[in-house]
């Protein structure tokens, strides 16, 4: 029997490969051009799944992208951990700003790996992590080394708000019961610095719509004496934030944690380099809301922000018209306590008061989700902690994100345990953004750590 480090040295190219296989599947949820490549990719999921020895592995229909489920059951007395991840991607438009294309993967060096990145859409957020886990499950099985039950739940549709997911969580109860949820979708301070997750903002996010005129009109003949809805719609953006940047939709604090001071000195002795921070990002400032610290202002403090905007001419050259309308996309994200179907109504009741006469405003909810904490005193974040220990030789960073995934907390609801997020990427690693990357040293430390996160959860559970 080998230990985990042993195993993945010898199948370690095995490993990166077969990862490299699934991220060359364009599986963007949001596209429906892609719907093929997105089922494709479920099965791929599934077949790696079968592959490391799991007894049950299925491909659940929903009326959007299919859900993966898998067990392996050793014994109905020991525990049971519940794996869940995605195989959707984020589009990863705007093309050309990627150095090499989205999906096919290549391996550079970078500053913060040494030790080479896979590039590719997916690579961090979430294919890598989320196999990671099969990969982990692999040596456990092939060593005798599985100490409990173990399920997974790997979904296509957690960039799109996880909609049929919530559906499919609240009808198999039974068939989803587990004593711990165990996520690697987050990230963590640096590759000597480990950290583990103990919040996600909740999320509320918006479409806008501000209708002027009944047709575009010429901005000569018309200019200066109708209402232009781009015009209108900045001044109302705009109108969102005061002068200290404190959000002024009415009623939109009420129900904000307050954190007394002990808990936000402590969050504070977390490292954090401001100069780092501005360098990465190429700022000279940071921007944010008056009395509080740039981690605070992206974990632990409400926002309100605009996804995108658009109206009116942008092409070519210059076109003199106002247009009919103007659009917005916002998110806000939200922290504990504050209700996201609440917030979402007091955003639409606000926007819709300060709408000046001349226009009608229109307010479509997209989709959201409630807020994240799980406590640092539970047998799962113990066990997390320990295995860290094991792998980093460093005590993990009890750290609160920033970013969401709200169907954690509809687990907690339905399934009535607490999840464990256990993230290997980097905030660098550029989710979301063009030359999205994964550290091998990142994947490969991910497999190594989870097996102890098993041992560690069983043994203490007895
Ligand atoms: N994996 C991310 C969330 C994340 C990343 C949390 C890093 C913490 C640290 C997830 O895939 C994601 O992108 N979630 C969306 C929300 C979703 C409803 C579209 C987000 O946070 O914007
Ligand atoms: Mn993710
Ligand atoms: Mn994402």
């Amino acid at each position: 029997m080998q230990d985990p480090k042993e195993y993945i040295s010898q199948h370690k190219d095995r490993f990166i490969n077969e990862l490299i296989e699934l991220l060359k599947i364009p599986s963007i949820s949001a596209n429906s051009a892609f719907s093929e490549a997105t089922h494709q990719t479920a099965k791929a999921v599934a077949n790696s799944l079968k592959k490391v020895g799991c007894d049950v592995v299925e491909i659940c229909e929903t009326p959007g992208y299919p859900i993966v489920y898998a067990h392996k059951m050793i014994d109905p007395n020991l525990p049971t951990v519940l794996v869940y991840g995605h195989y959707d991607v984020q589009p990863p438009d705007p093309l050309n700003l990627w150095d090499s294309p989205p999906f096919e993967p290549v391996i550079k060096k970078t500053t913060l790996h040494p030790e080479g990145a896979i590039f590719a859409r997916g690579a961090c957020d979430d294919k890598g992590q989320m196999y990671m886990h099969v990969k982990a499950l692999e040596y456990m099985i092939a060593n005798q080394k599985l100490p409990c039950n173990v399920k997974f739940m790997i979904e296509g549709e957690e960039e799109i708000g996880s909609a049929n997911l919530a559906w499919y969580v609240a009808r198999n109860q039974d068939k989803l019961s587990n004593d711990v949820i165990l996520i690697s979708d987050t990230g963590m301070i640096a590759n000597d610095i480990p950290s583990i997750t103990t919040g996600l903002r909740g999320l509320s996010y918006v479409e806008v719509e501000v209708t002027g005129p009944n047709r575009d009109l010429h901005s000569g003949l018309y200019g200066g004496a109708v209402a232009n809805p781009i015009n209108i719609l900045s001044k109302m953006i705009a109108s969102l934030h005061d002068d200290n940047n404190h959000i002024t939709v009415k009623g939109f604090y009420d129900k904000v944690e307050k954190l007394t001071k002990a808990e936000r000195d402590k969050m504070g002795e977390a490292p954090f380099s401001l100069e780092y921070y501005k360098k990465a990002l190429d700022i000279d400032a940071v921007y944010g809301e008056k009395g509080y610290t740039t981690n605070e202002r992206s974990s632990i403090r409400p926002t309100l922000d605009v996804n995108g905007i658009w109206g009116g001419y942008t092409g070519e050259g210059a076109k003199t018209v106002i247009a009919s309308k103007a659009y917005a996309k916002i998110s806000m994200r939200l922290v504990p306590h504050q209700d996201w179907e609440e917030i979402t109504a007091l955003f639409k009741a606000h926007f819709e008061s300060i709408s000046p006469a001349g226009v009608t405003v229109k307010v479509t909810p997209h989709h959201g989700g409630q807020g994240y904490v799980t406590p640092i005193d539970s047998i799962g974040y113990r066990a997390a902690e320990k295995a860290y220990e094991k792998t980093f030789e460093k005590t993990p960073i009890p750290q609160r994100s920033g970013g969401s995934i709200p169907i954690v907390a509809l687990f907690e609801q339905e399934l009535k345990s607490k999840t464990i997020l256990m993230g290997f990427g980097l905030d660098s690693d550029a989710i979301h953004s063009p030359n999205e990357h994964f550290g091998i040293w990142n994947y490969l430390k991910g497999i190594e750590t989870i097996p102890y996160f098993y041992e560690y959860f069983v043994e203490m559970k007895k």
